[in-house]
């Protein structure tokens, strides 16, 4: 964490959660860091807790803010500049989930993440852009999932919006090399945040018997992951050995992958078959 002694790291999604965590860290590790989030409540808590870890001389700023929309995300940006005196890190991390069947989601469940994961991500790196481009130095951090490179039963709406980050990075990836700008993405697995717990409430029954051998992790370990691979310049970070493991076999036995997981769904569907 060295890496980040004196860096400016923006974080999206910083008062819960992974973000939150993250955020815990890099004061720690002596970073000066902006918080952004919807829910001035939330985002108060969290800074009180920041500065609560933080040396007097590091400048914390919290910055309420809808990622989904382009002007705000913009403002957001000046806010930090002016606050932090500049940008080493941007991390876009805020998120939202919907887990239930393609027949009982509604439309918004499929706009609505849409817009927040993915448009999110694209105006938040949006917005930092000039700046990292100017000054010819920063990291970028994506933090995607595990299914945005598997799709399982239940997350229609939320998958594709995960998927998408990724094709964002890869191009985005290109165009930063010559500008010394690098891109991280990682990919946690099931991470015990508020968002676990309120997916958990929708998640059908099968979606509960293909995940349940998926070991849920705490949302520090999962920033370390995210923090550990920006300031390594990683273009792809997977937490956990399980996630390792799908991730590697997802890209080189995909075949195996979907015979494991469709016969964990097959069981359950035989026994409960009415
Ligand atoms: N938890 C998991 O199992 C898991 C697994 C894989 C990937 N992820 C990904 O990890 C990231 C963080 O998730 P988490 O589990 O830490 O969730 P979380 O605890 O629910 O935190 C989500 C954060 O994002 C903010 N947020 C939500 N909508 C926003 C918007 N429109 N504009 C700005 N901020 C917004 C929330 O604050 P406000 O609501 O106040 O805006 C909150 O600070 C997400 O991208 C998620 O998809 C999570």
């Amino acid at each position: 964490m060295d890496f980040y002694r004196g860096k400016a790291v923006y974080i999206t999604g910083g008062s819960s959660g992974i973000g939150l965590a993250a955020a815990r860290l890099l004061v720690r590790a002596g970073a000066h860091v902006a918080i952004a989030a919807r829910g001035k409540e939330r985002l108060d808590q969290a800074l009180a807790e920041l500065k609560a870890l933080a040396a007097p001389e590091q400048k914390l700023v919290a910055i309420a803010c809808d990622v989904s929309d382009p002007e705000e995300s913009r403002r957001a940006a000046a806010e930090t500049l002016a606050a932090l005196g500049g940008c080493d890190v941007v991390i876009a991390n805020a998120g939202v989930a919907h887990c239930m069947r393609i027949t009982d989601a509604d439309d918004d469940a499929f706009e609505h993440t849409m817009r927040v994961n993915y448009l999110g991500t694209v105006h938040t790196v949006r917005a930092f852009l000039p700046h990292l481009f100017e000054r010819r130095s920063g990291r970028i951090g994506i933090v995607s999932s595990l299914l945005g490179f598997m799709g399982t039963f239940g997350y229609t709406a939320y998958a594709p919006t995960k998927f998408a980050q990724v094709g964002f990075a890869e191009c985005l990836r290109q165009e930063c090399l010559d500008k010394n700008v690098s891109v991280t993405v990682c990919y946690p697995p099931d991470t015990d945040t508020p968002q676990l717990a309120a997916e958990n409430v929708t998640k059908p029954p099968e979606t509960k018997a293909i995940s349940g051998n998926v070991k849920t992790l705490p949302p520090e370990a999962v920033a370390e992951v995210l923090l550990t691979g920006i300031a390594r310049r990683k273009l792809n970070v997977v937490p956990g050995g399980m996630g390792k493991f799908t991730h590697f076999m997802k890209r080189h036995m995909p075949g195996v992958v979907n015979w494991v997981i469709d016969g964990d769904l097959k069981k359950y569907q035989r026994k409960h078959a009415s």
